[in-house]
């Protein structure tokens, strides 16, 4: 089970909004109409151990819009992704303080399933991993059986079809179902991972460094893909590659760990203005590529 550490000052501490994150609310959350859903986090802090290494991190990640998270190495952008799944808690000596809510409800809630909150909020990782000798079929219906969904062998095919063409594979592999996923290219294993995540229809689709194993034209053809998934799913990228941060994502949020000290963000807001006028000289400094 996981340890809670609030302090004192956590516990008391509200959430503070930014002008952006009001306006984002005052526009109205599209997932209230959609069904899509935004993700919420309130004072995130992560521990291994004894360690800290997030310190009350807060962040909007608004429904139907793409959030890159982004900041040099070892500041903590994997483990906030991985608290947003409540994957970060499979470590064994991770504890974590705050709160995430999706469409407002604490994943970390006792009476929530975990099942239910990695169902909901689907994760795609830096090194494709599908099942090499299972069929590229059985790949993406793997994970109905892990999340405890049922569905019908005929409704299977369909779901199949579906989850391959919103992952934009379909095309490629519909003639050749019933062979291994590992003899895809590594672009394709991507978009393959991606569509066995489509198929249990989350919510949320977290992705840390998706593209960073990829050639450049396997980057584009993920990045089109996730610009055509973010009108259903809400996505949080992780990602290194600052033009990607740019083509991809509505807005950023820019994390560090100064000195040693756990990491935060310094700053979030629409992309552009990340990337042209940020209120605080680091950020400048990291988008133009200074350091880190
Ligand atoms: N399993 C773990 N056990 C102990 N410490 C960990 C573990 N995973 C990460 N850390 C530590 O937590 C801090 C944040 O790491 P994290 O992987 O979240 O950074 P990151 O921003 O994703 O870095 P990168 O850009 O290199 O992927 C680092 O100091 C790291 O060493
Ligand atoms: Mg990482």
């Amino acid at each position: 089970m996981i340890e809670s550490q609030p302090t004192s000052l956590e516990t008391a501490d509200t959430v503070e909004l930014t002008e952006f994150d009001t306006a984002l609310l005052a526009a109205g959350d599209p997932g209230i109409v959609s069904g899509l859903a935004s993700l919420q986090a309130q004072n995130i802090s992560a521990w291994f151990g004894d360690h800290k290494v997030l310190d009350r991190v807060s962040l909007l990640m608004p429904a139907g819009k793409v959030t890159a998270l982004i900041g040099p190495s070892g500041c903590g952008k994997s483990t906030f992704l991985r608290t947003l799944n409540r994957m970060h808690e499979l470590v064994p000596s991770a504890s974590l303080a705050g709160e995430v809510l999706l469409d407002g409800h604490d994943i970390y809630d006792a009476s929530r399933r975990i099942t239910q909150a990695r169902r909901e909020i689907g994760m795609v990782f830096q090194k494709p991993n599908p099942f090499p000798a299972m069929s590229i079929f059985d790949n993406v219906v793997a994970g109905l059986a892990l999340t405890g969904l049922k569905v019908s062998k005929s409704d299977k095919a369909d779901l199949v079809e579906e989850s391959l063409l919103k992952a934009g594979l379909w095309t490629e592999v519909k003639d050749r179902l019933r062979q291994a996923g590992g003899g895809l290219s590594g672009g394709q294993q991507q978009r393959l991972c991606i569509a066995r995540s489509l198929a249990v229809k989350p919510r949320i689709l977290l992705m840390d460094e998706p593209c960073s194993a990829l050639d450049p034209t396997s980057t584009r053809r993920i990045e089109q893909t996730i610009t055509e998934l973010s009108t259903d799913v809400t996505i949080v990228i992780v990602t290194h590659n600052m033009q990607q941060a740019q083509r991809v994502s509505d807005q950023c949020a820019f994390f560090l760990a100064e000195a040693g000290t756990p990491g935060q963000i310094v700053e979030h807001g629409p992309t552009d203005v990340m990337f042209d006028s940020p209120q605080d000289s680091r950020t400048l400094d990291y988008v133009n590529g200074r350091f880190g």
